[in-house]
Protein backbone atom coordinates (compact mmCIF):
# COMPACT_ATOMS: atom_id res chain seq x y z
CA UNK A 1 0.00 0.00 0.00
CA UNK A 2 1.31 3.42 -1.11
CA UNK A 3 2.02 6.73 1.72
CA UNK A 4 -0.65 8.53 -0.09
CA UNK A 5 -3.79 8.75 0.67
CA UNK A 6 -5.95 11.79 -1.29
CA UNK A 7 -8.75 11.80 1.62
CA UNK A 8 -6.13 14.36 3.65
CA UNK A 9 -6.38 16.39 0.96
CA UNK A 10 -9.59 16.03 -0.66
CA UNK A 11 -11.38 19.29 -1.99
CA UNK A 12 -8.45 21.45 -1.27
CA UNK A 13 -7.87 24.69 -2.96
CA UNK A 14 -5.68 22.66 -5.60
CA UNK A 15 -8.49 20.06 -6.14
CA UNK A 16 -11.12 22.98 -6.67
CA UNK A 17 -9.13 24.63 -9.04
CA UNK A 18 -8.31 21.11 -10.94
CA UNK A 19 -11.91 20.25 -10.61
CA UNK A 20 -13.56 23.56 -12.11
CA UNK A 21 -10.75 23.09 -15.41
CA UNK A 22 -11.64 19.74 -15.66
CA UNK A 23 -15.50 20.18 -15.55
CA UNK A 24 -15.30 23.03 -18.08
CA UNK A 25 -13.14 20.95 -20.19
CA UNK A 26 -15.30 18.50 -20.21
CA UNK A 27 -18.45 20.12 -21.29
CA UNK A 28 -16.36 21.44 -24.03
CA UNK A 29 -15.46 17.95 -25.29
CA UNK A 30 -18.82 15.91 -25.01
CA UNK A 31 -21.20 19.25 -26.42
CA UNK A 32 -23.67 17.90 -28.70
CA UNK A 33 -23.47 14.95 -30.90
CA UNK A 34 -18.99 15.04 -30.94
CA UNK A 35 -17.91 11.71 -31.57
CA UNK A 36 -17.73 9.28 -28.94
CA UNK A 37 -14.80 10.14 -25.85
CA UNK A 38 -12.75 8.13 -24.32
CA UNK A 39 -11.90 9.29 -21.06
CA UNK A 40 -8.61 8.13 -18.91
CA UNK A 41 -7.91 8.72 -15.75
CA UNK A 42 -4.45 7.99 -15.20
CA UNK A 43 -4.79 8.22 -11.22
CA UNK A 44 -8.28 7.76 -10.51
CA UNK A 45 -8.13 8.21 -6.41
CA UNK A 46 -11.29 6.93 -4.47
CA UNK A 47 -13.68 8.78 -6.49
CA UNK A 48 -16.39 10.27 -3.80
CA UNK A 49 -14.69 11.17 -0.32
CA UNK A 50 -16.48 12.01 3.03
CA UNK A 51 -15.15 14.85 4.58
CA UNK A 52 -14.44 15.44 8.31
CA UNK A 53 -15.42 18.46 10.42
CA UNK A 54 -11.81 20.00 9.82
CA UNK A 55 -9.06 20.00 7.34
CA UNK A 56 -7.89 21.44 3.65
CA UNK A 57 -10.98 21.73 2.59
CA UNK A 58 -11.86 24.25 5.00
CA UNK A 59 -9.23 26.79 3.05
CA UNK A 60 -10.87 25.17 -0.71
CA UNK A 61 -14.17 24.13 -1.23
CA UNK A 62 -15.30 25.54 1.73
CA UNK A 63 -14.39 29.04 0.59
CA UNK A 64 -16.59 28.68 -2.62
CA UNK A 65 -19.67 27.09 -0.96
CA UNK A 66 -19.44 30.62 1.65
CA UNK A 67 -20.57 32.47 -1.62
CA UNK A 68 -24.08 32.94 -2.84
CA UNK A 69 -24.66 31.69 -6.39
CA UNK A 70 -25.93 35.46 -7.75
CA UNK A 71 -22.33 36.37 -6.78
CA UNK A 72 -19.89 33.42 -8.37
CA UNK A 73 -18.46 33.74 -11.96
CA UNK A 74 -20.37 31.74 -15.18
CA UNK A 75 -17.48 29.02 -14.74
CA UNK A 76 -17.90 28.74 -10.43
CA UNK A 77 -21.45 28.25 -11.61
CA UNK A 78 -20.80 25.80 -13.77
CA UNK A 79 -18.67 23.93 -11.34
CA UNK A 80 -21.60 24.21 -8.63
CA UNK A 81 -23.74 22.55 -10.66
CA UNK A 82 -21.56 19.75 -11.55
CA UNK A 83 -20.89 19.28 -8.09
CA UNK A 84 -24.99 19.25 -7.09
CA UNK A 85 -25.47 16.61 -10.10
CA UNK A 86 -22.67 14.16 -7.61
CA UNK A 87 -25.06 14.70 -5.31
CA UNK A 88 -22.13 16.79 -3.49
CA UNK A 89 -23.82 20.22 -3.92
CA UNK A 90 -22.92 22.14 -0.24
CA UNK A 91 -20.99 21.14 2.63
CA UNK A 92 -21.46 21.86 6.32
CA UNK A 93 -18.92 24.34 8.12
CA UNK A 94 -17.48 22.49 10.97
CA UNK A 95 -18.82 19.28 10.22
CA UNK A 96 -17.88 18.18 6.61
CA UNK A 97 -20.08 16.72 3.98
CA UNK A 98 -19.41 14.93 0.77
CA UNK A 99 -17.13 15.89 -2.24
CA UNK A 100 -16.52 14.31 -5.37
CA UNK A 101 -13.49 12.77 -6.61
CA UNK A 102 -12.68 13.77 -10.40
CA UNK A 103 -13.84 10.40 -11.98
CA UNK A 104 -17.25 11.07 -10.80
CA UNK A 105 -16.93 14.39 -11.88
CA UNK A 106 -15.89 13.23 -15.11
CA UNK A 107 -19.09 10.41 -15.39
CA UNK A 108 -21.54 12.92 -14.44
CA UNK A 109 -19.97 15.33 -17.64
CA UNK A 110 -19.67 11.97 -20.16
CA UNK A 111 -23.05 10.86 -22.54
CA UNK A 112 -23.91 7.35 -22.78
CA UNK A 113 -21.48 6.84 -25.76
CA UNK A 114 -18.53 7.79 -23.80
CA UNK A 115 -16.70 5.92 -21.28
CA UNK A 116 -14.60 6.18 -19.01
CA UNK A 117 -11.00 3.94 -18.57
CA UNK A 118 -9.93 4.29 -14.65
CA UNK A 119 -6.71 3.53 -13.19
CA UNK A 120 -5.58 2.93 -9.36
CA UNK A 121 -2.70 1.78 -8.02
CA UNK A 122 -3.43 1.61 -4.79
CA UNK A 123 -5.73 -1.73 -3.36
CA UNK A 124 -7.71 0.10 -1.26
CA UNK A 125 -8.23 3.36 -3.23
CA UNK A 126 -8.92 0.96 -6.30
CA UNK A 127 -11.67 -1.16 -4.06
CA UNK A 128 -12.97 2.35 -2.34
CA UNK A 129 -13.64 3.43 -6.43
CA UNK A 130 -15.03 -0.04 -7.12
CA UNK A 131 -17.72 0.40 -4.16
CA UNK A 132 -18.71 4.24 -5.81
CA UNK A 133 -18.56 3.77 -9.65
CA UNK A 134 -18.52 0.18 -10.53
CA UNK A 135 -22.04 0.22 -11.03
CA UNK A 136 -22.11 2.98 -13.96
CA UNK A 137 -21.66 0.53 -16.60
CA UNK A 138 -19.37 3.75 -18.78
CA UNK A 139 -16.92 3.01 -16.45
CA UNK A 140 -13.82 0.33 -16.68
CA UNK A 141 -12.17 0.33 -13.09
CA UNK A 142 -8.12 -1.24 -13.27
CA UNK A 143 -6.43 -2.06 -10.31
CA UNK A 144 -3.30 -0.99 -11.28
CA UNK A 145 -0.66 1.05 -12.95
CA UNK A 146 -1.96 4.37 -14.72
CA UNK A 147 1.37 5.56 -16.35
CA UNK A 148 1.17 1.87 -18.10
CA UNK A 149 -2.59 2.06 -18.25
CA UNK A 150 -2.29 5.72 -20.48
CA UNK A 151 0.28 4.31 -23.06
CA UNK A 152 -1.34 1.07 -23.81
CA UNK A 153 -4.76 2.91 -24.43
CA UNK A 154 -2.95 5.43 -26.70
CA UNK A 155 -2.05 2.73 -28.72
CA UNK A 156 -5.07 0.53 -28.88
CA UNK A 157 -7.71 2.76 -28.69
CA UNK A 158 -7.32 3.88 -33.15
CA UNK A 159 -10.81 4.11 -33.83
CA UNK A 160 -10.64 7.27 -35.51
CA UNK A 161 -13.86 8.05 -34.39
CA UNK A 162 -13.37 7.61 -30.82
CA UNK A 163 -11.54 10.62 -29.05
CA UNK A 164 -9.10 10.04 -26.42
CA UNK A 165 -9.07 12.72 -23.58
CA UNK A 166 -6.80 12.03 -20.39
CA UNK A 167 -6.80 13.69 -16.94
CA UNK A 168 -3.59 13.02 -15.33
CA UNK A 169 -2.99 13.59 -11.55
CA UNK A 170 -0.44 11.91 -9.93
CA UNK A 171 0.37 12.35 -6.05
CA UNK A 172 4.17 13.88 -6.32
CA UNK A 173 4.90 12.27 -3.45
CA UNK A 174 8.09 11.00 -5.64
CA UNK A 175 9.91 13.69 -8.07
CA UNK A 176 10.51 11.22 -10.74
CA UNK A 177 6.44 11.93 -11.16
CA UNK A 178 7.74 15.48 -12.43
CA UNK A 179 9.37 13.31 -15.80
CA UNK A 180 6.99 10.60 -15.68
CA UNK A 181 4.82 13.01 -16.49
CA UNK A 182 6.31 14.69 -19.22
CA UNK A 183 7.61 11.11 -21.26
CA UNK A 184 3.51 10.07 -20.12
CA UNK A 185 2.14 13.13 -22.47
CA UNK A 186 5.13 12.79 -25.03
CA UNK A 187 4.13 9.19 -25.69
CA UNK A 188 0.41 10.13 -25.65
CA UNK A 189 0.70 12.69 -28.66
CA UNK A 190 3.13 10.84 -30.43
CA UNK A 191 0.75 7.91 -30.54
CA UNK A 192 -2.59 10.08 -30.77
CA UNK A 193 -1.58 13.66 -32.31
CA UNK A 194 -5.00 14.67 -31.71
CA UNK A 195 -5.61 13.43 -28.08
CA UNK A 196 -6.40 16.22 -25.49
CA UNK A 197 -5.26 16.03 -21.32
CA UNK A 198 -5.16 17.98 -18.71
CA UNK A 199 -2.18 18.03 -16.16
CA UNK A 200 -2.48 19.12 -13.03
CA UNK A 201 0.73 20.01 -10.10
CA UNK A 202 1.72 21.54 -7.38
CA UNK A 203 3.41 24.95 -6.88
CA UNK A 204 5.76 25.02 -3.83
CA UNK A 205 8.39 26.65 -6.09
CA UNK A 206 8.55 27.71 -9.17
CA UNK A 207 11.46 25.51 -9.69
CA UNK A 208 10.14 22.11 -10.74
CA UNK A 209 6.97 23.37 -12.53
CA UNK A 210 9.75 25.53 -15.08
CA UNK A 211 11.48 22.76 -15.49
CA UNK A 212 8.50 20.37 -16.34
CA UNK A 213 7.24 22.86 -19.23
CA UNK A 214 11.37 22.99 -20.24
CA UNK A 215 11.03 19.27 -20.36
CA UNK A 216 7.89 19.37 -22.77
CA UNK A 217 9.21 21.86 -24.95
CA UNK A 218 12.38 19.93 -25.33
CA UNK A 219 10.33 16.99 -26.13
CA UNK A 220 7.84 18.88 -28.84
CA UNK A 221 4.73 18.66 -26.42
CA UNK A 222 3.05 22.08 -27.12
CA UNK A 223 0.87 23.24 -24.22
CA UNK A 224 -1.03 25.85 -22.08
CA UNK A 225 0.14 25.85 -18.04
CA UNK A 226 -2.30 28.22 -16.16
CA UNK A 227 -1.50 28.14 -12.46
CA UNK A 228 -3.55 29.84 -9.17
CA UNK A 229 -1.16 31.10 -6.34
CA UNK A 230 -2.68 31.28 -3.49
CA UNK A 231 -0.19 31.87 -0.96
CA UNK A 232 2.88 34.52 -1.72
CA UNK A 233 6.20 32.50 -2.50
CA UNK A 234 8.24 34.32 0.54
CA UNK A 235 5.23 33.21 3.33
CA UNK A 236 7.01 29.51 4.69
CA UNK A 237 3.63 27.54 4.91
CA UNK A 238 3.92 23.57 4.92
CA UNK A 239 1.56 23.59 2.59
CA UNK A 240 1.13 23.87 -1.22
CA UNK A 241 1.24 27.18 -2.35
CA UNK A 242 -0.96 27.13 -5.32
CA UNK A 243 -1.12 24.39 -8.49
CA UNK A 244 -0.92 24.34 -11.93
CA UNK A 245 -3.43 22.75 -15.16
CA UNK A 246 -1.13 22.40 -18.10
CA UNK A 247 -3.63 21.75 -21.00
CA UNK A 248 -2.49 19.97 -24.07
CA UNK A 249 -4.57 19.89 -27.80
CA UNK A 250 -6.58 22.66 -25.81
CA UNK A 251 -9.13 25.04 -27.41
CA UNK A 252 -8.32 28.54 -27.33
CA UNK A 253 -11.88 29.13 -25.60
CA UNK A 254 -11.17 26.39 -23.12
CA UNK A 255 -7.63 28.13 -22.19
CA UNK A 256 -9.43 31.15 -21.53
CA UNK A 257 -12.13 29.61 -19.27
CA UNK A 258 -9.50 27.83 -17.10
CA UNK A 259 -7.62 31.16 -16.64
CA UNK A 260 -10.87 32.75 -16.00
CA UNK A 261 -11.49 30.02 -13.41
CA UNK A 262 -7.95 31.22 -11.82
CA UNK A 263 -8.83 34.53 -11.70
CA UNK A 264 -12.19 34.20 -10.22
CA UNK A 265 -10.73 31.66 -7.66
CA UNK A 266 -8.22 33.36 -6.74
CA UNK A 267 -9.66 35.96 -4.19
CA UNK A 268 -11.69 32.97 -2.38
CA UNK A 269 -8.78 30.38 -1.93
CA UNK A 270 -5.86 33.46 -1.12
CA UNK A 271 -4.32 32.63 2.50
CA UNK A 272 -2.78 35.67 3.46
CA UNK A 273 -4.20 39.24 3.05
CA UNK A 274 -6.05 38.61 -0.05
CA UNK A 275 -3.11 37.92 -2.24
CA UNK A 276 -3.06 35.87 -5.02
CA UNK A 277 -1.54 35.42 -8.78
CA UNK A 278 -1.86 33.73 -11.67
CA UNK A 279 0.48 32.33 -14.35
CA UNK A 280 -0.46 31.09 -18.31
CA UNK A 281 2.38 30.04 -19.97
CA UNK A 282 2.63 28.70 -23.40
CA UNK A 283 5.04 26.98 -26.06
CA UNK A 284 4.55 25.82 -29.24
CA UNK A 285 0.40 26.52 -29.89
CA UNK A 286 0.20 29.40 -31.79
CA UNK A 287 -3.17 30.26 -32.76
CA UNK A 288 -3.21 28.47 -36.04
CA UNK A 289 -2.35 25.86 -34.67
CA UNK A 290 -5.71 25.07 -32.38
C1 LIG B 1 -3.98 13.00 -6.27
S1 LIG B 1 -4.70 11.44 -6.04
C2 LIG B 1 -5.94 11.37 -7.31
C3 LIG B 1 -7.11 12.25 -7.05
C4 LIG B 1 -8.18 12.19 -8.13
N1 LIG B 1 -7.61 12.31 -9.46
C5 LIG B 1 -9.19 13.28 -7.91
O1 LIG B 1 -8.98 14.40 -8.40
O2 LIG B 1 -10.20 13.04 -7.25
C6 LIG B 1 -3.49 10.36 -6.68
C7 LIG B 1 -3.87 8.88 -6.66
O3 LIG B 1 -2.95 8.17 -7.50
C8 LIG B 1 -2.71 6.90 -6.96
N2 LIG B 1 -1.48 6.41 -7.61
C9 LIG B 1 -0.19 6.65 -7.28
N3 LIG B 1 0.63 6.14 -8.22
C10 LIG B 1 -0.15 5.58 -9.18
C11 LIG B 1 0.10 4.93 -10.42
N4 LIG B 1 1.35 4.77 -10.88
N5 LIG B 1 -0.94 4.49 -11.14
C12 LIG B 1 -2.22 4.66 -10.70
N6 LIG B 1 -2.53 5.27 -9.53
C13 LIG B 1 -1.51 5.73 -8.78
C14 LIG B 1 -2.67 7.13 -5.48
O4 LIG B 1 -2.95 5.93 -4.78
C15 LIG B 1 -3.77 8.20 -5.32
O5 LIG B 1 -5.01 7.58 -5.04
Amino acid sequence: MSDYSHRFHAANHGDVFKHAVLVAALAEATQGDRPPLTFVETHSGEGQYRLANTGEWTEGIARLDAVASERISAGLAEFRAALARAGAATRVPNRGGDYPGSPRLALGALRPQDTAALFEKDAQAAAALTRALGHDKRARITHGDGWVGLAALAETTQEPSRRLFAHIDPPYTDKDEWTQAATALQTLRARRPDARAILWYPIKSLTRPNALMADLRRLGVPGVAVELHVTPQEIKRNALHGSGVLLVGASTALVERASALAAALGPLMATHDARWFTRSVGWGVSAASR
